[in-house]
């Protein structure tokens, strides 16, 4: 939310008027701390009219629940986009599989704190605050960490042998997420912006983008 404050004054020189306008911007927009409220029970998207039980329920996690290890990590997400009873409501989950030695690349959310409970395996993560201060820990199962909103942050299973299960749940519908080597190195902004940016060659950032670049079909 934005308000802002506009003050007239006139005042008389050498004959004529001039009118002074004082402009007093507040900028509420850190007040703003969840989703918007809705003014309803909940949300019908238009193709429900008559919603059941099953319109509240999401059994998109079963799969998780007594899954095999995977060679990679697997985000499972319950947001407005996947479950759209969460629509208004201000909260979704994520559930995270990382085999051995796998890593959630740096990553913001714009629109929600993250709180992550470690269910299986231990954990390496971080977050960095916007003064560039790391805070990082390693979690054992049944710990909990908070990754304040927006603050970039990373998880990683360090351990050679077993994986890591984790539960993370948000206060918005629609967190969003931003990758930090995505966005930088797959969105176009030009070598030479990134090479300037970095304080390196172009050769070096055509390097780090064909490393990210999605495979060829
Ligand atoms: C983990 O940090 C996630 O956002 O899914
Ligand atoms: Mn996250």
């Amino acid at each position: 939310m934005g308000l802002v404050l506009l003050r007239f004054h006139f005042y008389e020189m050498g004959g004529g008027y001039f009118l002074l306008i004082e402009a007093w911007a507040m900028v509420l927009m850190s007040i703003n701390a969840s989703d918007p409220d809705i003014l309803s029970d909940f949300i019908l998207p238009p193709n429900i009219t008559a919603p059941d039980g099953n319109f509240f329920t999401f059994i998109g996690m079963r799969v998780v629940v007594g899954s095999k290890p995977l060679p990679n990590l697997k985000v499972t997400k319950a947001t407005k986009a996947e479950f759209s009873a969460l629509d208004g409501q201000s909260v979704s989950y994520a559930v995270l599989q990382f085999p051995s030695g796998g890593v959630n690349p740096p990553h913001t959310h714009p629109r929600s704190a993250e709180l992550l409970f470690l269910v299986q395996g231990s954990l390496e993560v971080g977050v960095v605050d916007t003064t560039g201060n790391l805070y990082a820990q390693t979690l054992q199962k049944g710990d909990m960490f908070v990754f304040p909103k927006g603050l970039v942050h990373y998880q990683y299973n360090s351990n050679a042998q077993y994986p890591a299960m984790a539960l993370s749940s948000f206060g918005s519908a629609s967190a969003g997420t931003v990758s930090v080597p995505t966005t930088l190195f797959t969105s176009g902004i030009s070598d030479e912006v990134l090479a300037k940016s970095s304080k390196t060659d172009v050769a070096t950032i055509q390097k780090l983008k064909a490393g990210l670049a999605p495979p060829k079909p």
